[in-house]
């Protein structure tokens, strides 16, 4: 033991209340209360576990194999898929995982696609790094291994027409591609918490990012982990959320031939891969509850306000940090992002692919729990 460790413990030892807390909770063996972030991140991250010790053991498990790596100072776990040795740098605790070791141009036959689907439903975000070589073509191969891509903020035949800097720049070989840029003249970041297009009918289920140029430090992308968000509810919201639909409106960039886009979705929303709850609410688009609900103004707008306080907890997000030829893949009914618009003057440009499900019944969100 560490002589740290042993002081620590020598520390506790003699501290009454940290004893009766220890008592209390290899009594009771019940998980860390959700009304705590650290309960709602460790529900989100093993909802099967009915116990305190089973909790703990579930996550323990998850993490096996971590040790210390030398990318700088992180812990990475190694894994060999398909003959390529990869490291997974965990971002935190409960989402993203850097994927170190991969050529995402040439190493992706079936088992490697399985591998980082897997973790990236694991996950919810998955980054790569040195991918600056891949062409937008490569690119758009690449996403195809997970999904349609179709327009560039998914649905065909529901596409902005607005001008915007983003939409009138095309890229060769791949119309689908959104271009996303900002620099001195032209500043922006979509620094609110959203997930993409969720104003469409079938939102995109996931969105492909690479940097094509990125300031030296800053401009990250923050993500929010939608299933600790709905942990994190009151039990009260929860249950009425069950029962609730919200409408998403698009941005004023989004209007098709002068018209806002909305669609309406449920508030809680089933994952239809993983089968587990997310909270389907954010401050990017979410307006209102549905009328339909008849709920009361005031009501509506702390229940509001109780969920979209739950959107960028620090113990529910990850920070993805661009270099030139970064990719963050993300799964748009798992996490919210949000950039962080703190680099002007210095450039930053990304191009964008959004995916849809393969499988078109599970395009559109439902709940189903
Ligand atoms: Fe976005």
């Amino acid at each position: 033991m560490s002589e740290a460790r042993t002081r620590i413990e020598d520390n506790l030892g003699k501290n009454e209340i940290y004893a009766e807390l220890k008592e209390q909770a290899e009594t009771n063996n019940r998980p860390v209360s959700r009304r705590n972030p650290l309960g709602a991140v460790a529900a989100a991250r093993s909802p099967d576990a009915a116990t305190r010790t089973e909790r703990a053991a579930a996550i323990r498990a998850q993490d096996e194999g971590l040790v210390q790596g030398y990318i700088h100072k992180t812990w990475y776990k190694p894994v060999t898929v398909s003959g390529v040795e990869l490291k997974l740098e965990p971002l935190q605790p409960g989402i993203g995982t850097v994927v170190h070791g991969i050529d995402l141009a040439k190493d992706l036959d079936d088992e490697m696609v399985a591998f980082l689907r897997a973790l990236w439903l694991e996950r919810r975000v998955i980054g790569f790094r040195e991918q600056q070589h891949l062409t937008p073509l490569q690119m758009k191969a690449f996403a195809e291994k997970f999904g349609e891509v179709q327009a560039r903020y998914g649905e065909k035949g529901h596409e902005p027409n607005t001008p915007s800097v983003g939409h009138n720049i095309d890229v060769q070989d791949v119309p689908e591609m959104l271009t996303i840029m900002a620099d001195e003249n032209a500043p922006g970041a979509a620094a609110n918490w959203h997930a993409d297009a969720t104003w469409q009918e079938k939102p995109p289920m996931g969105s492909i990012l690479m940097c094509r140029e990125s300031p030296a430090i800053g401009g990250d992308t923050c993500f929010c982990d939608c299933y600790a968000m709905w942990q994190g509810l009151s039990p009260e919201t929860r249950e009425k959320a069950e029962h609730l639909t919200a409408v998403h409106v698009g941005a004023v960039i989004h209007q098709m031939d002068g018209e806002t886009p909305s669609s309406v979705h449920p508030v809680a929303r089933t994952h239809p891969e993983t089968g587990q709850t997310t909270l389907y609410v954010q401050q990017g688009f979410v307006k209102h509850l549905h009328e339909s609900h008849g709920i009361p103004e005031e009501e509506e707008r702390a229940m509001l306000a109780e969920m979209k306080g739950q959107e960028g907890r620090l113990e529910y997000t990850c920070r993805f940090s661009w270099e030139e030829g970064s990719i963050a893949m993300w799964d748009n009914r798992a996490v919210l992002h949000s950039a962080s618009a703190d680099f002007w003057p210095y450039s930053r440009y990304m191009e964008r692919l959004t995916i849809l499900d393969y499988d078109e019944d599970r395009r559109k969100p439902y709940y189903r729990p």
